[in-house]
C-alpha cells in the first residue's frame, strides 16, 4: 500500500497530450494539445459537449485509448507524468506492462457503465479482493475481509451477503458502489471517473457522488472527474477545465468559472442550464446555437468561431488562440478574453 500523498503535491502532470485517430484521409487529432496539472486531494472536472475529447483524454492517460471499443488506429503524443508514490512515471513513454502494473494500484478508473469493468461470472466480493491479493500481497482470506470492509465503507447494506452476489444480482447504484470500492481498494494516487453516475437516478447519484468526494478527500486521491452535467461539477469540483473540439478552452477554479467565465463557450454552457433563479423568474435556458463541428471539419483559427457571437473573422479565423492567463490560475483560449466590456 502506498502512503497518502501530501496535500497539494502534483500527482498528475499532462503536457501537450494529443490523441490521433487514424482515418483513411490521415490522422485526425481528436485531442489536440491538452495541458494541466492535478494535485493530491483535488478534483478537476473536465466538461464540454459530446465529442469534445473528454473520454479520449482520460483513456489516453490510462493508456487505454485504442483498446476495446476505441480499438485500432490510435496514437498518442505528449507527456503524462504520474507521481506513483515511489517515483514519477511518464505513462505514455513507459513500457505498457509497467502502466498495466500501475492500474488499480497508483491509478484507477470508474466508468459510466460498471458492467464494462465488472466480470459477470465472478462474485463481486471476489472481484474487489482480487486487486488486493495482486497489488497488496494480501492472502485471499485477508483480502476478502478487507473487501467486506470496503463494501461497508461505500454504503452497501448487508455487505456480507452481497459480497457473494454476482454483478447482475445488484442494482445499478450498488454496482457503481462496487466499482468505487474496487477503484479505491488500493488507495490510488489518481482516480479517473468518466460520467460515473450518469446512469443512476438522482437520489442515488447524489449519494454516490457524496461518497466519492468523502473517500477521495480522506485518501488524498487526485480525482479527474468527467461530466457534461454542470450541477455535478458545482457539487464535486475544485477546478474545471472546459473542452471544445479536442482542446481546453478555459481552466479555472470552480467559483471563478461559474461567476466570471471569460470564454464565450463557457458562458454559453452556463446559460444553457436551467437555473433555480431562472425557474423562479420564468427565464428559459438558452442553448448554444449550432453544433460542435465534426472531427476533421474544425475551422482554421478558433474552433468555436462558427457559433461565437463575439467572433471577429480577422482575429479569430486565422491562428489558433493560445491558452493564456487571464488572471492567476485562470486560463482562457480566446483572443478577446481581455475585453471585459464586451458581453459574453
Ligand atoms: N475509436 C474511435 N474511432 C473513431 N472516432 C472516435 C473513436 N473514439 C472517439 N472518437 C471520436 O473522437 C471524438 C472525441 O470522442 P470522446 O469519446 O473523447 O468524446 P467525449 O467528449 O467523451 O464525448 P461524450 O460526452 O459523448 O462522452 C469524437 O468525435 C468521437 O466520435
Ligand atoms: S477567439 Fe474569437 S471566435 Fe473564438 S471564442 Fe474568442 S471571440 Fe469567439
Ligand atoms: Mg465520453
Amino acid at each position: 500500500m502506498t502512503d497518502s500523498p501530501e496535500a497539494g503535491q502534483i500527482v498528475l502532470k499532462v503536457r501537450g497530450l494529443r490523441v490521433l485517430l487514424h482515418a483513411e484521409a490521415g490522422p485526425l487529432p481528436a485531442v489536440d494539445g491538452v495541458d494541466f496539472d492535478l494535485r493530491a486531494g483535488r478534483t478537476l472536472a473536465l466538461v464540454g459537449e459530446s465529442g469534445a475529447g473528454k473520454s479520449l483524454t482520460s483513456l489516453a492517460i490510462m493508456r487505454l485509448a485504442g483498446v476495446g471499443a476505441h480499438g485500432g488506429g490510435v496514437s498518442l503524443e505528449g507527456q503524462v507524468h504520474l507521481d506513483t508514490g515511489q517515483d514519477v512515471v511518464e505513462l505514455l513513454g513507459a513500457p505498457l506492462a509497467q502502466v498495466q502494473a500501475l492500474r488499480g494500484r497508483a491509478l484507477a478508473m470508474v466508468f459510466q457503465e460498471p458492467m464494462t469493468s465488472l466480470n459477470p461470472v465472478f462474485r463481486v466480493g471476489w472481484q474487489i479482493a482480487e486487486g488486493l491479493v495482486r497489488h497488496e500481497g494480501l492472502t485471499q482470506r485477508q483480502a476478502e475481509a478487507r473487501a467486506l470492509e470496503l463494501m461497508q465503507l461505500v454504503g452497501i447494506a448487508d455487505a456480507a451477503a452481497r459480497q457473494r452476489a454476482y454483478p447482475h444480482e445488484l442494482s445499478g447504484g450498488m454496482r457503481q458502489r462496487v466499482m468505487i470500492a474496487m477503484a479505491l481498494a488500493c488507495r490510488p494516487r489518481l482516480l479517473i471517473a468518466d460520467e460515473p453516475t450518469t446512469a443512476l437516478d438522482v437520489t442515488v447519484q447524489a449519494q454516490v457522488l457524496a461518497l466519492m468526494r468523502r473517500l477521495q478527500r480522506e485518501m488524498g486521491t487526485a480525482l479527474l472527474f468527467i461530466t457534461h452535467d454542470l450541477g455535478v461539477v458545482a457539487q464535486m469540483a475544485d477546478e474545471v477545465a472546459v473542452m471544445y473540439a479536442g482542446r481546453i478552452v478555459e481552466h479555472a477554479d470552480v467559483h471563478t468559472l461559474f461567476a466570471a467565465p471569460r470564454h464565450p463557450y463557457t458562458a454559453g454552457l452556463l446559460r444553457s442550464i436551467p437555473s433555480v433563479a431562472g425557474r423562479a423568474t420564468g427565464a428559459l435556458p438558452e442553448p448554444i446555437p449550432g453544433a460542435m463541428p465534426r472531427l476533421g471539419r474544425w475551422p482554421a483559427g478558433c474552433a468555436f468561431q462558427p457559433r461565437c457571437a463575439r467572433a471577429d473573422a480577422a482575429r479569430c479565423g486565422v491562428r489558433l488562440p493560445a491558452l493564456e492567463l487571464a488572471s492567476p490560475g485562470h486560463q482562457v483560449r480566446c483572443v478577446r478574453h481581455g475585453e471585459p466590456e464586451a458581453p459574453l
